[in-house]
Formats: structure tokens, sequence, C-alpha cells
């Protein structure tokens, strides 16, 4: 007994995570009420007079109803059953047959904000507001001239979402999954940020040349990555999101976008070219992934080697938006930064390495903070 590796994987509560969470582009949402399944429960969204989308509970507390086939009335929803009428606040405004409004009546607001082109919504267990300086950040180029639009597809995954998260610190799957090379690796833990600083070869997403990127969650949902690779010899500067938002515990919605500085001095029509194109390679890329969601097992205590990258710090990160904030340790207010350096960057490498570069890493890895 003990002899071979045992995998576990405890029960999943069911509670999802404090953070900012992408429901879409903007434009996806309109005056009328559309209904959202998400976080195990439904909501209900819609846009009022000065254009706010408004997000809020999707049944009725009155009798049950589905809100999202009620009607929208300057601010407020009113319900098609009975016709209680709900506030952007929530709170029913209106009972066209009752002397009194129940103190009772009143439906979770959720907190929403449009940013960079996209929805996002606030989910906290504990109802609290949003914690300040959690928001993501604004992208000066998200709609900007010299970019182009976000191009963005959904993608449901049966299965739990730490799965997706997982792809951060795991360095070792570039090669077998991606046919490139990760040869510079460091993941960076700062409170509700994590990043994966990566420099390889990627011959599908950078030529020849060296691929950068540097992808930051911000929160536990929402990643954007900063690209800079090559297509037919011309240099290529992208962003990447990766999005995800919990349906139940053991599926999500994947929002994988793309956005590409559009070429100077190169026909629109070349460009337009060129910008399809390397959407289409990174997001051929990034559903390599999908594949081993749908398939593999989840595993809390992976058998690691000293040259996969910090999964279990990763998780431990993770874990800090699954309880109460009182619980949050202090530990993620400093940040840190893990290196990974292995005997041979890419196992079962596709792509031959290039020694000058292996020598460049191991130069990058004498610099590196590194913390074990
Ligand atoms: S169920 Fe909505 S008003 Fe009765
Ligand atoms: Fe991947």
């Amino acid at each position: 007994m003990g002899k071979y590796a045992k995998i576990e994987a405890a029960e999943i509560e069911e509670r999802y995570a404090r953070g900012w969470h992408c429901l879409g582009k903007v434009e996806e949402f309109g005056k009328d009420p559309v209904r959202l399944e998400y976080f195990g429960t439904k909501l209900v969204a819609f846009r009022g007079d000065e254009d706010q989308l408004i997000i809020l509970d999707g049944f009725c507390p009155h009798m049950g109803a589905d809100l999202s086939q009620g009607y929208v009335e300057g601010n407020s929803l009113r319900c098609s059953m009975h016709a209680w009428r709900w506030g952007q606040d929530g709170v029913c405004d209106d009972i066209p047959y009752a002397k009194k409004i129940p103190p009772k009546a009143c439906i979770k607001a959720w907190p929403v904000l449009e940013r960079n082109g996209l929805v996002l919504v606030y989910h906290d267990a504990e109802d609290n507001d949003p914690i300040q300086g959690q928001e993501p950040p604004v992208i000066e180029e998200a709609g900007a001239d010299g970019w182009s639009e976000w191009a963005v597809e959904i993608i449901p995954i049966e299965t739990n979402c730490r799965e997706l998260v997982d792809n951060m610190a795991d360095k070792a799957h570039f090669g077998p999954v991606h046919s490139a090379e990760a040869m510079r690796f460091e993941n960076t833990f700062d409170g509700h940020k994590v990043v994966q600083y990566m420099e390889g070869k990627s011959p599908r997403l950078a030529g020849d040349s060296i691929l950068t990127t540097t992808a930051t969650y911000y929160g536990p949902a929402y990643m954007i990555t900063e690209m800079s690779g090559e297509m037919n010899g011309v240099p290529v500067e992208s962003k990447l999101l990766v999005s995800h938002v919990p349906t139940g515990t053991e599926s999500f919605d994947l929002r994988f976008g793309v956005m590409v500085k559009l070429f100077p001095g190169m026909s629109k029509e070349d460009s337009d070219a060129m910008v399809q194109g390397y959407v289409q390679l990174t997001q051929q890329a990034f559903f390599e992934d999908v594949h081993f969601w749908h398939t593999k097992a989840r595993v809390d205590n992976p058998v690691l080697c000293d040259g996969d990258g910090p999964i279990y710090k990763l998780r431990q990160w993770y874990s800090q938006f699954y309880v109460d904030i009182a619980d949050v340790p202090s530990t993620w207010d400093a940040s840190k930064t893990y290196a990974v350096d292995s005997v041979n960057p890419i196992p079962h490498q596709k792509v031959a390495i290039d020694d000058a570069n292996a020598a460049a890493y191991a130069a990058q890895q004498a610099e590196a903070e590194v913390d074990a």
C-alpha cells in the first residue's frame, strides 16, 4: 500500500469566487431583458433610461416568475405575472393592487461595470460591495484607433473553473499541447493579481522570432495577456482576454477574446487579412487546451516535479476568492515571484531548442528573483 499515487478530488462546495466576471461585449446587452444563468442561479439584465446596464436576481420573490419575461419601464422591470415592479436598486417600487409595499420586497441588484468594451458583474457570496482597486484596469487600446475590435468567442466548458486557472502555472504543457517552447517562465503573485511571464518559441504565433506574453489575472476570473509575436515576418502586437463565469460548480462559460494592433503602412485590406489571420491562429492555439479540460480528471494532489510551475502556490492564491474576506490570509499582500528552471525547457518538444536561446534563458534565470 502507498506505492501508487492516488488521485484525490474532494467534492466541491457550492460557493463561487468573489470578484468581477465578464459576461460578454457591451453591445450584446440591449434594452430588452435577457436571462443569464450563472453562479448556480438566474439573473436578468436590461438597460435603463440612460442606457445603463442593470442586473437583478432573475426570479421574482413574490411567486417566483422569471423576470426576463417582464417589461422594462424606465429604470424598473415589471414582472409579467402579477405586475410587481422592481427598481434598479432591486427595491420593489410598485404593486398595482397593494396599499403597502412589504418591506421585504427587495431583490439583489448586482454590481455592474462596463469597461474595455466588456460587461462585468461582481459576485460575492457575502454580498459586500466590490473591493475598491480590484476592478479590471482600463485598456487604453480597447476601442481606440489603430487597434482591431475584440473578437470574442464563447465556449461552454464542463468542468470546475480551477482547471482553467491552473494554466497560469502550467509551464510544461506548452510543448506537448501547443507545440511551443517556454524558455523563460515566471509567476508573480501579488494580492488579487497573478502574472505569468513567458518567453519562448511558437512558430505559429511568432514565426522565427521570440514570442513574449505577459498574462495577468485581475481577480479570479478575468485575465488579460499582452502578447508580442510575428506573422509572415511582420511583428504583431495583440491582447488576449481569457475570462470565465461559472454556470455551476462543474461548468463555466469561457470567453476568449483577441484584439490586434493594426498595421500602419499596409493597405486596409492587407491589414484586415493579417488581423483576421492572427485572431484565428491565437484561437486555434487557445482551443487546444479545451480538449484537455473536457477529458482530464480534477486532481487536488498533483504529483509534481521540480520543472513544473508553482501549481500549489497558484491554487493557494486562487482559494482566497472562495473564503470570507475576513479570512483572506495577509500572505498575499507582498509580491512574490517564482521562476521555473527546468532541465529541459519543454518535455516532448516538437521543435528543437536553439542553443543561444537556452543560454539567454540561463542568464535570465540567474538574474531572476527566485523564491522557492
Ligand atoms: S411572481 Fe412576480 S409579481 Fe407575482
Ligand atoms: Fe494552454
